[in-house]
Protein backbone atom coordinates (compact mmCIF):
# COMPACT_ATOMS: atom_id res chain seq x y z
CA UNK A 1 0.00 0.00 0.00
CA UNK A 2 1.49 3.11 -1.32
CA UNK A 3 0.26 5.31 1.67
CA UNK A 4 2.58 7.14 3.82
CA UNK A 5 2.56 9.08 7.16
CA UNK A 6 5.40 11.34 8.21
CA UNK A 7 5.73 14.40 10.66
CA UNK A 8 7.35 17.36 9.91
CA UNK A 9 8.73 20.29 12.45
CA UNK A 10 6.46 23.19 9.99
CA UNK A 11 3.32 24.45 10.01
CA UNK A 12 0.18 23.63 7.97
CA UNK A 13 0.89 26.65 5.84
CA UNK A 14 4.74 26.64 5.55
CA UNK A 15 4.28 22.87 4.52
CA UNK A 16 4.08 22.88 0.13
CA UNK A 17 1.52 20.38 -0.50
CA UNK A 18 -1.48 20.20 -2.81
CA UNK A 19 -4.05 19.94 -0.29
CA UNK A 20 -3.91 21.53 3.29
CA UNK A 21 -6.07 19.96 6.29
CA UNK A 22 -6.93 22.26 9.15
CA UNK A 23 -9.55 21.93 11.79
CA UNK A 24 -13.08 24.29 11.95
CA UNK A 25 -13.14 23.97 16.18
CA UNK A 26 -16.41 26.00 18.25
CA UNK A 27 -17.45 27.02 14.75
CA UNK A 28 -14.29 29.24 14.38
CA UNK A 29 -10.82 28.18 12.30
CA UNK A 30 -7.92 26.70 14.27
CA UNK A 31 -4.58 28.02 15.37
CA UNK A 32 -3.28 26.05 11.93
CA UNK A 33 -6.43 27.31 10.24
CA UNK A 34 -5.84 31.14 11.07
CA UNK A 35 -2.17 30.87 10.10
CA UNK A 36 -2.65 29.71 6.69
CA UNK A 37 -5.68 31.66 6.39
CA UNK A 38 -3.72 35.10 6.41
CA UNK A 39 -1.19 33.15 3.45
CA UNK A 40 -4.24 33.01 1.82
CA UNK A 41 -5.63 36.78 2.72
CA UNK A 42 -8.07 35.47 4.84
CA UNK A 43 -10.23 33.69 1.93
CA UNK A 44 -11.18 30.73 4.25
CA UNK A 45 -12.78 33.04 6.52
CA UNK A 46 -14.81 34.61 4.22
CA UNK A 47 -15.78 31.38 2.40
CA UNK A 48 -16.38 29.78 6.15
CA UNK A 49 -18.58 33.37 7.20
CA UNK A 50 -20.62 32.50 3.14
CA UNK A 51 -20.86 28.80 3.95
CA UNK A 52 -23.83 27.09 5.76
CA UNK A 53 -20.60 24.62 7.34
CA UNK A 54 -20.86 24.59 11.20
CA UNK A 55 -17.79 22.26 11.81
CA UNK A 56 -19.89 19.34 13.36
CA UNK A 57 -17.43 16.78 14.60
CA UNK A 58 -16.55 14.65 11.31
CA UNK A 59 -18.19 16.79 8.77
CA UNK A 60 -15.78 18.53 6.48
CA UNK A 61 -16.01 21.38 3.55
CA UNK A 62 -13.39 21.08 0.30
CA UNK A 63 -12.52 24.39 -0.70
CA UNK A 64 -10.36 24.47 -4.20
CA UNK A 65 -8.38 27.67 -4.17
CA UNK A 66 -6.36 28.73 -6.93
CA UNK A 67 -3.52 28.35 -4.93
CA UNK A 68 -4.21 25.42 -3.31
CA UNK A 69 -7.08 22.88 -2.18
CA UNK A 70 -8.13 22.88 1.47
CA UNK A 71 -9.81 20.81 3.74
CA UNK A 72 -11.91 22.02 6.69
CA UNK A 73 -12.63 19.11 9.03
CA UNK A 74 -15.10 20.19 11.63
CA UNK A 75 -13.73 19.24 15.28
CA UNK A 76 -17.37 19.98 17.03
CA UNK A 77 -17.00 21.97 20.08
CA UNK A 78 -14.24 23.46 22.01
CA UNK A 79 -14.21 21.01 24.46
CA UNK A 80 -15.20 17.37 25.44
CA UNK A 81 -13.04 15.44 23.03
CA UNK A 82 -11.89 11.92 23.23
CA UNK A 83 -8.46 10.83 22.13
CA UNK A 84 -9.96 7.81 19.86
CA UNK A 85 -11.72 10.26 17.98
CA UNK A 86 -8.88 11.54 16.14
CA UNK A 87 -8.64 7.93 14.39
CA UNK A 88 -12.39 8.53 12.91
CA UNK A 89 -11.58 11.23 11.99
CA UNK A 90 -8.00 10.41 9.97
CA UNK A 91 -10.23 7.77 8.43
CA UNK A 92 -12.69 9.99 6.71
CA UNK A 93 -9.57 13.04 5.62
CA UNK A 94 -7.67 10.09 4.10
CA UNK A 95 -10.85 9.17 2.40
CA UNK A 96 -11.29 12.24 0.75
CA UNK A 97 -7.32 12.73 0.19
CA UNK A 98 -7.41 9.35 -1.85
CA UNK A 99 -10.94 9.15 -3.77
CA UNK A 100 -9.75 13.28 -4.88
CA UNK A 101 -6.37 11.49 -5.95
CA UNK A 102 -4.54 13.95 -4.36
CA UNK A 103 -0.95 12.83 -4.10
CA UNK A 104 0.12 14.70 -0.73
CA UNK A 105 -1.54 16.81 1.95
CA UNK A 106 -0.33 18.54 4.94
CA UNK A 107 -2.81 17.41 7.93
CA UNK A 108 -3.07 19.81 11.49
CA UNK A 109 -1.89 17.99 13.87
CA UNK A 110 -5.19 18.18 15.75
CA UNK A 111 -5.91 18.86 19.50
CA UNK A 112 -2.34 18.43 20.12
CA UNK A 113 -2.25 20.89 22.83
CA UNK A 114 -5.19 18.73 24.70
CA UNK A 115 -3.73 15.53 24.58
CA UNK A 116 0.07 15.75 23.69
CA UNK A 117 1.64 15.52 20.20
CA UNK A 118 3.10 12.09 21.01
CA UNK A 119 -0.50 10.68 21.21
CA UNK A 120 -2.35 12.47 18.82
CA UNK A 121 0.53 11.68 16.07
CA UNK A 122 0.13 7.92 16.58
CA UNK A 123 -3.78 8.29 16.58
CA UNK A 124 -4.38 10.24 13.96
CA UNK A 125 -1.52 8.62 11.52
CA UNK A 126 -3.43 5.19 12.25
CA UNK A 127 -6.64 7.01 11.23
CA UNK A 128 -4.84 8.45 8.03
CA UNK A 129 -3.51 5.02 7.04
CA UNK A 130 -6.19 2.59 8.24
CA UNK A 131 -8.85 5.06 5.92
CA UNK A 132 -6.46 5.16 3.10
CA UNK A 133 -6.69 1.08 2.34
CA UNK A 134 -8.04 0.08 -0.42
CA UNK A 135 -8.05 -3.57 -1.99
CA UNK A 136 -7.61 -3.07 -6.15
CA UNK A 137 -5.62 -6.19 -6.80
CA UNK A 138 -9.08 -7.60 -9.10
CA UNK A 139 -10.48 -4.72 -10.74
CA UNK A 140 -8.55 -4.13 -14.27
CA UNK A 141 -7.37 -0.54 -14.92
CA UNK A 142 -7.72 0.65 -10.64
CA UNK A 143 -4.38 1.37 -9.58
CA UNK A 144 -3.86 1.03 -5.75
CA UNK A 145 -4.09 4.67 -3.81
CA UNK A 146 -1.15 6.57 -3.38
CA UNK A 147 -0.69 9.64 -1.31
CA UNK A 148 1.45 10.75 1.49
CA UNK A 149 0.41 12.82 4.52
CA UNK A 150 2.13 15.03 6.57
CA UNK A 151 1.55 15.86 10.09
CA UNK A 152 2.32 19.36 10.76
CA UNK A 153 4.36 19.77 13.63
CA UNK A 154 4.15 16.18 14.53
CA UNK A 155 6.13 13.62 16.70
CA UNK A 156 8.06 11.29 13.95
CA UNK A 157 8.76 8.13 16.34
CA UNK A 158 4.61 7.56 17.23
CA UNK A 159 3.91 7.73 13.52
CA UNK A 160 6.07 5.19 13.08
CA UNK A 161 4.26 3.09 15.63
CA UNK A 162 1.16 3.77 14.14
CA UNK A 163 2.39 2.37 10.56
CA UNK A 164 3.84 -0.94 11.97
CA UNK A 165 0.35 -2.00 13.74
CA UNK A 166 -0.96 -0.45 10.67
CA UNK A 167 0.81 -2.40 8.22
CA UNK A 168 -0.43 -5.60 10.07
CA UNK A 169 -4.32 -4.52 9.71
CA UNK A 170 -3.15 -4.03 6.25
CA UNK A 171 -2.18 -7.25 5.66
CA UNK A 172 -5.17 -9.00 7.78
CA UNK A 173 -7.58 -7.34 5.69
CA UNK A 174 -5.76 -8.65 2.10
CA UNK A 175 -5.81 -11.99 3.62
CA UNK A 176 -9.36 -11.71 4.06
CA UNK A 177 -10.55 -9.79 0.91
CA UNK A 178 -9.07 -12.36 -1.34
CA UNK A 179 -11.69 -14.69 -2.75
CA UNK A 180 -11.51 -18.33 -1.57
CA UNK A 181 -10.45 -19.94 -4.71
CA UNK A 182 -6.98 -18.10 -4.48
CA UNK A 183 -6.81 -18.00 -0.50
CA UNK A 184 -6.65 -21.91 0.25
CA UNK A 185 -5.23 -23.45 3.55
CA UNK A 186 -2.53 -24.13 1.48
CA UNK A 187 -1.87 -20.08 0.55
CA UNK A 188 -3.03 -18.27 3.60
CA UNK A 189 0.34 -20.87 4.69
CA UNK A 190 2.42 -19.71 2.22
CA UNK A 191 1.75 -16.21 3.03
CA UNK A 192 2.39 -16.67 6.41
CA UNK A 193 5.77 -17.98 5.80
CA UNK A 194 6.12 -14.83 3.74
CA UNK A 195 5.72 -12.96 6.24
CA UNK A 196 8.10 -15.26 8.30
CA UNK A 197 11.07 -14.51 5.98
CA UNK A 198 10.42 -10.87 5.68
CA UNK A 199 10.30 -10.04 9.48
CA UNK A 200 12.69 -13.03 11.36
CA UNK A 201 9.68 -14.54 12.64
CA UNK A 202 9.97 -18.52 12.86
CA UNK A 203 7.17 -20.43 10.81
CA UNK A 204 6.40 -24.01 11.19
CA UNK A 205 3.82 -25.49 8.83
CA UNK A 206 2.21 -28.66 9.10
CA UNK A 207 0.04 -30.99 6.47
CA UNK A 208 -2.39 -33.57 6.65
CA UNK A 209 -0.01 -36.66 7.86
CA UNK A 210 1.41 -34.58 10.84
CA UNK A 211 -1.97 -33.42 11.37
CA UNK A 212 -3.52 -36.95 12.12
CA UNK A 213 -0.01 -38.00 13.54
CA UNK A 214 -0.46 -35.35 15.84
CA UNK A 215 -3.69 -37.00 16.46
CA UNK A 216 -5.65 -33.32 16.14
CA UNK A 217 -8.80 -35.64 15.39
CA UNK A 218 -11.67 -32.51 15.70
CA UNK A 219 -9.38 -30.72 12.78
CA UNK A 220 -8.85 -33.27 10.58
CA UNK A 221 -12.55 -34.58 10.51
CA UNK A 222 -13.87 -30.49 9.41
CA UNK A 223 -10.42 -30.61 7.01
CA UNK A 224 -10.40 -33.77 5.26
CA UNK A 225 -13.63 -33.43 2.79
CA UNK A 226 -12.11 -30.82 0.86
CA UNK A 227 -9.72 -31.40 -2.00
CA UNK A 228 -7.85 -28.37 -0.75
CA UNK A 229 -5.49 -29.85 1.94
CA UNK A 230 -5.55 -28.11 5.58
CA UNK A 231 -2.19 -26.51 6.56
CA UNK A 232 -1.49 -25.75 10.43
CA UNK A 233 0.56 -22.74 10.84
CA UNK A 234 2.76 -21.80 13.42
CA UNK A 235 4.37 -18.51 13.72
CA UNK A 236 6.89 -17.58 16.63
CA UNK A 237 8.53 -14.24 17.81
CA UNK A 238 11.09 -14.53 20.22
CA UNK A 239 12.85 -11.23 21.99
CA UNK A 240 16.18 -11.15 22.39
CA UNK A 241 16.40 -11.04 25.96
CA UNK A 242 14.87 -13.88 28.37
CA UNK A 243 11.27 -13.57 27.78
CA UNK A 244 9.14 -12.31 30.84
CA UNK A 245 6.58 -13.65 29.41
CA UNK A 246 4.79 -16.64 26.89
CA UNK A 247 2.00 -15.41 24.94
CA UNK A 248 -0.14 -17.69 22.42
CA UNK A 249 -2.80 -16.08 20.02
CA UNK A 250 -4.81 -18.49 18.38
CA UNK A 251 -6.99 -17.58 15.04
CA UNK A 252 -10.03 -19.73 13.05
CA UNK A 253 -8.81 -20.25 9.64
CA UNK A 254 -11.20 -21.39 7.66
CA UNK A 255 -11.08 -20.48 4.07
CA UNK A 256 -14.18 -20.94 2.99
CA UNK A 257 -17.18 -22.10 5.05
CA UNK A 258 -20.18 -23.84 3.59
CA UNK A 259 -21.60 -25.43 6.81
CA UNK A 260 -20.50 -28.86 5.49
CA UNK A 261 -23.65 -31.49 5.07
CA UNK A 262 -25.25 -29.30 7.86
CA UNK A 263 -25.21 -26.98 4.98
CA UNK A 264 -25.76 -22.98 5.08
CA UNK A 265 -28.81 -21.72 2.41
CA UNK A 266 -27.00 -19.43 -0.29
CA UNK A 267 -27.18 -16.03 1.52
CA UNK A 268 -25.66 -16.80 4.80
CA UNK A 269 -23.32 -18.82 2.42
CA UNK A 270 -21.96 -14.80 1.09
CA UNK A 271 -18.82 -13.41 2.98
CA UNK A 272 -17.99 -17.16 4.24
CA UNK A 273 -14.38 -16.37 2.60
CA UNK A 274 -14.06 -13.98 5.93
CA UNK A 275 -14.51 -17.13 7.78
CA UNK A 276 -10.71 -17.15 8.63
CA UNK A 277 -10.78 -13.46 9.90
CA UNK A 278 -9.43 -14.74 13.17
CA UNK A 279 -6.43 -16.15 11.13
CA UNK A 280 -5.47 -12.94 9.53
CA UNK A 281 -6.14 -10.84 12.59
CA UNK A 282 -3.38 -13.31 14.38
CA UNK A 283 -0.96 -13.31 11.49
CA UNK A 284 -1.10 -9.45 10.94
CA UNK A 285 -0.83 -9.09 14.72
CA UNK A 286 2.20 -11.12 14.19
CA UNK A 287 3.68 -9.11 11.39
CA UNK A 288 3.22 -5.97 13.80
CA UNK A 289 4.93 -7.58 16.63
CA UNK A 290 8.06 -8.52 15.03
CA UNK A 291 8.78 -5.00 13.98
CA UNK A 292 7.89 -3.75 17.41
CA UNK A 293 9.77 -5.75 19.41
CA UNK A 294 8.30 -6.45 22.68
CA UNK A 295 10.31 -8.15 25.27
CA UNK A 296 7.75 -11.03 25.53
CA UNK A 297 7.60 -14.46 23.37
CA UNK A 298 4.60 -14.44 21.15
CA UNK A 299 3.10 -17.44 19.25
CA UNK A 300 0.80 -17.86 16.98
CA UNK A 301 -1.34 -20.53 16.11
CA UNK A 302 -4.30 -21.09 12.92
CA UNK A 303 -5.26 -24.85 12.21
CA UNK A 304 -6.31 -23.66 8.60
CA UNK A 305 -9.07 -26.16 6.37
CA UNK A 306 -12.05 -25.56 3.90
CA UNK A 307 -14.91 -27.10 5.51
CA UNK A 308 -16.75 -28.44 2.25
CA UNK A 309 -19.02 -31.72 1.08
CA UNK A 310 -17.89 -34.71 -0.59
CA UNK A 311 -17.51 -38.56 -0.13
CA UNK A 312 -14.32 -37.86 2.12
CA UNK A 313 -16.47 -34.91 4.17
CA UNK A 314 -17.55 -35.66 7.96
CA UNK A 315 -21.12 -35.75 8.88
CA UNK A 316 -23.54 -35.21 11.45
CA UNK A 317 -23.73 -37.99 13.91
CA UNK A 318 -19.88 -38.93 13.73
CA UNK A 319 -17.38 -39.21 17.01
CA UNK A 320 -14.47 -37.60 16.62
CA UNK A 321 -11.09 -37.36 19.12
CA UNK A 322 -9.70 -34.11 19.84
CA UNK A 323 -5.62 -33.99 20.28
CA UNK A 324 -6.27 -34.03 24.06
CA UNK A 325 -8.37 -36.77 24.25
CA UNK A 326 -11.56 -35.41 24.46
CA UNK A 327 -14.20 -37.13 22.45
CA UNK A 328 -16.67 -35.17 20.46
CA UNK A 329 -19.99 -35.78 18.84
CA UNK A 330 -20.29 -34.04 15.95
CA UNK A 331 -24.22 -32.30 15.84
CA UNK A 332 -23.65 -29.80 12.99
CA UNK A 333 -21.33 -30.01 10.95
CA UNK A 334 -21.36 -25.87 10.68
CA UNK A 335 -20.26 -25.66 13.79
CA UNK A 336 -16.63 -26.60 12.78
CA UNK A 337 -14.76 -23.85 13.56
CA UNK A 338 -14.45 -24.65 17.33
CA UNK A 339 -13.47 -28.35 16.35
CA UNK A 340 -10.49 -27.00 14.34
CA UNK A 341 -9.56 -24.54 17.47
CA UNK A 342 -10.25 -27.19 20.24
CA UNK A 343 -6.96 -28.66 18.22
CA UNK A 344 -5.43 -25.58 17.95
CA UNK A 345 -5.67 -24.56 21.50
CA UNK A 346 -4.77 -27.68 23.44
CA UNK A 347 -1.81 -27.60 20.68
CA UNK A 348 -0.58 -24.07 22.21
CA UNK A 349 -1.46 -25.58 25.23
CA UNK A 350 1.26 -28.11 25.26
CA UNK A 351 3.52 -25.25 25.27
CA UNK A 352 2.09 -23.83 28.72
CA UNK A 353 2.17 -20.22 27.94
CA UNK A 354 0.92 -17.40 30.55
CA UNK A 355 -2.19 -16.53 28.47
CA UNK A 356 -4.33 -17.79 25.12
CA UNK A 357 -6.46 -15.30 23.18
CA UNK A 358 -8.25 -16.14 20.86
CA UNK A 359 -10.12 -14.78 18.23
CA UNK A 360 -13.05 -16.21 15.70
CA UNK A 361 -15.72 -15.54 13.48
CA UNK A 362 -17.64 -18.24 15.17
CA UNK A 363 -21.15 -18.09 16.15
CA UNK A 364 -23.97 -16.18 14.14
CA UNK A 365 -25.71 -15.75 17.73
CA UNK A 366 -22.83 -13.10 18.80
CA UNK A 367 -23.86 -11.25 15.57
CA UNK A 368 -27.68 -11.35 17.00
CA UNK A 369 -26.55 -10.37 20.31
CA UNK A 370 -23.97 -7.78 19.37
CA UNK A 371 -24.43 -6.32 15.61
CA UNK A 372 -21.69 -5.93 13.32
CA UNK A 373 -19.48 -3.71 14.92
CA UNK A 374 -19.01 -5.44 18.40
CA UNK A 375 -17.08 -8.28 19.38
CA UNK A 376 -17.75 -10.64 22.35
CA UNK A 377 -14.90 -11.02 24.89
CA UNK A 378 -15.42 -14.19 26.04
CA UNK A 379 -12.40 -14.52 29.83
CA UNK A 380 -12.19 -17.72 31.28
CA UNK A 381 -10.04 -15.99 33.79
CA UNK A 382 -11.19 -12.69 34.70
CA UNK A 383 -7.92 -10.52 34.86
CA UNK A 384 -7.15 -11.30 31.27
CA UNK A 385 -10.48 -10.83 30.13
CA UNK A 386 -9.95 -6.91 32.16
CA UNK A 387 -6.47 -6.93 30.28
CA UNK A 388 -7.47 -7.34 26.75
CA UNK A 389 -10.88 -4.94 27.43
CA UNK A 390 -8.60 -2.50 28.47
CA UNK A 391 -6.15 -2.72 25.67
CA UNK A 392 -9.67 -2.69 23.40
CA UNK A 393 -10.50 0.37 24.23
CA UNK A 394 -7.12 1.89 24.03
CA UNK A 395 -6.86 0.48 20.18
CA UNK A 396 -10.30 1.65 19.50
CA UNK A 397 -11.87 -1.64 18.75
CA UNK A 398 -15.19 -2.07 20.25
CA UNK A 399 -15.61 -5.63 22.38
CA UNK A 400 -17.97 -6.26 24.86
CA UNK A 401 -17.76 -8.70 28.08
CA UNK A 402 -20.24 -11.88 27.53
CA UNK A 403 -20.53 -14.53 30.54
CA UNK A 404 -19.40 -17.75 30.45
CA UNK A 405 -22.46 -19.21 32.38
CA UNK A 406 -21.66 -22.09 33.66
CA UNK A 407 -24.80 -23.67 33.94
CA UNK A 408 -24.71 -23.87 30.46
CA UNK A 409 -22.31 -26.38 29.97
CA UNK A 410 -25.17 -28.58 30.86
CA UNK A 411 -26.67 -28.29 27.31
CA UNK A 412 -22.99 -29.55 25.24
CA UNK A 413 -23.20 -33.02 27.35
CA UNK A 414 -23.36 -36.04 25.10
CA UNK A 415 -25.09 -38.79 25.14
CA UNK A 416 -22.45 -41.21 23.57
CA UNK A 417 -19.00 -38.89 23.92
CA UNK A 418 -17.13 -36.32 26.34
CA UNK A 419 -18.87 -33.40 24.48
CA UNK A 420 -21.28 -32.67 22.12
CA UNK A 421 -20.33 -29.96 19.17
CA UNK A 422 -23.64 -28.20 19.38
CA UNK A 423 -26.07 -27.48 22.05
CA UNK A 424 -29.02 -25.14 21.91
CA UNK A 425 -30.09 -22.10 20.43
CA UNK A 426 -30.52 -19.02 22.98
CA UNK A 427 -27.45 -18.61 24.05
CA UNK A 428 -25.43 -20.01 21.36
CA UNK A 429 -22.14 -17.58 21.23
CA UNK A 430 -21.51 -18.86 25.19
CA UNK A 431 -22.06 -22.28 24.68
CA UNK A 432 -19.14 -21.89 21.78
CA UNK A 433 -17.17 -19.89 24.23
CA UNK A 434 -18.18 -22.85 27.00
CA UNK A 435 -16.77 -25.55 24.07
CA UNK A 436 -13.65 -24.10 23.27
CA UNK A 437 -12.31 -23.69 27.08
CA UNK A 438 -12.74 -27.15 27.37
CA UNK A 439 -9.60 -27.51 25.26
CA UNK A 440 -7.25 -24.81 26.48
CA UNK A 441 -5.14 -25.62 29.70
CA UNK A 442 -4.31 -21.97 30.45
CA UNK A 443 -5.28 -18.28 31.00
CA UNK A 444 -7.55 -18.07 28.01
CA UNK A 445 -9.95 -15.50 26.45
CA UNK A 446 -12.41 -16.35 23.22
CA UNK A 447 -13.08 -12.96 20.82
CA UNK A 448 -15.62 -13.61 18.73
CA UNK A 449 -15.80 -11.73 15.52
CA UNK A 450 -18.45 -12.90 13.91
CA UNK A 451 -19.95 -9.59 13.33
CA UNK A 452 -16.90 -7.12 13.05
CA UNK A 453 -14.70 -9.00 11.30
CA UNK A 454 -16.33 -8.18 7.61
CA UNK A 455 -18.34 -5.28 6.93
CA UNK A 456 -20.56 -5.96 3.58
CA UNK A 457 -20.68 -2.29 3.50
CA UNK A 458 -18.72 0.63 4.47
CA UNK A 459 -21.50 2.08 6.71
CA UNK A 460 -20.53 -1.30 8.82
CA UNK A 461 -17.72 0.27 10.27
CA UNK A 462 -15.91 2.97 10.72
CA UNK A 463 -12.25 2.50 10.26
CA UNK A 464 -11.76 1.85 6.11
CA UNK A 465 -13.56 0.50 3.78
CA UNK A 466 -16.08 -2.54 2.67
CA UNK A 467 -14.73 -6.00 3.24
CA UNK A 468 -12.23 -7.29 5.33
CA UNK A 469 -11.28 -5.19 8.50
CA UNK A 470 -8.37 -6.24 9.98
CA UNK A 471 -10.52 -6.19 13.30
CA UNK A 472 -8.29 -7.95 16.12
CA UNK A 473 -5.24 -6.73 14.80
CA UNK A 474 -4.74 -3.56 17.06
CA UNK A 475 -6.30 -5.24 20.17
CA UNK A 476 -3.88 -8.12 19.74
CA UNK A 477 -0.90 -5.63 19.35
CA UNK A 478 -2.29 -3.24 22.33
CA UNK A 479 -2.43 -6.14 24.70
CA UNK A 480 1.04 -7.85 23.99
CA UNK A 481 3.01 -4.35 24.21
CA UNK A 482 1.47 -3.66 27.68
CA UNK A 483 2.60 -7.18 28.97
CA UNK A 484 6.40 -6.16 28.42
N1 LIG B 1 -18.61 -19.19 10.40
C1 LIG B 1 -19.84 -19.37 11.07
C2 LIG B 1 -20.22 -18.19 11.96
C3 LIG B 1 -20.49 -16.88 11.28
C4 LIG B 1 -21.79 -16.49 11.01
C5 LIG B 1 -19.46 -16.01 10.98
C6 LIG B 1 -22.04 -15.28 10.41
C7 LIG B 1 -19.72 -14.79 10.38
C8 LIG B 1 -21.00 -14.41 10.10
C9 LIG B 1 -19.78 -20.60 11.96
O1 LIG B 1 -18.97 -21.64 11.52
C10 LIG B 1 -21.16 -21.16 12.03
O2 LIG B 1 -21.70 -21.49 11.01
N2 LIG B 1 -21.73 -21.21 13.22
C11 LIG B 1 -23.04 -21.68 13.42
C12 LIG B 1 -23.06 -22.48 14.70
C13 LIG B 1 -24.32 -23.25 14.92
C14 LIG B 1 -24.44 -24.36 13.93
C15 LIG B 1 -24.29 -23.80 16.33
C16 LIG B 1 -23.98 -20.49 13.51
O3 LIG B 1 -23.60 -19.47 14.06
O4 LIG B 1 -25.09 -20.57 12.99
ZN1 LIG C 1 -19.87 -22.97 10.16
ZN1 LIG D 1 -17.31 -21.04 10.36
Amino acid sequence: MAIRVKTTRRKVFEHEAPMRVVAVLGGELSEEGRWLDSSLDGALGRILKESRFKGEFGTSLYIPLPEVQVLLVGLGKRRGHRLGELRTLGVKIADAVVERGVREAAVENFLAERFGKRETSRVLAEGLLLGGYRFTKYQSGAKPPRARFVIAQGYGPATERAAAVVEGVWLARDLVNEPPNVLTPIELARRAEQVARETGLEARVLGPQEIQELGMGAYWSVAKGSDNEPRFIELVYRPEEEPAQKLALVGKGLTFDTGGYSLKPPESMKTMKGDMAGAAAVIGAMKAIAALKPPVEVRAYVAAAENMISGHAYRVDDVVRAMNGKTIEVLNTDAEGRLTLADALAYASQQEPDAIVEISTLTGSCVVALGREVAGLFAADEALGRAVQRAAEIAGEKVWPMPMEPAYKELLKSEIADIKNVGTREGGAIQAALFLAEFADAPFVHLDIAGPGFASSKEDHAYGPAGGTGFGVRTLVEWILRQG
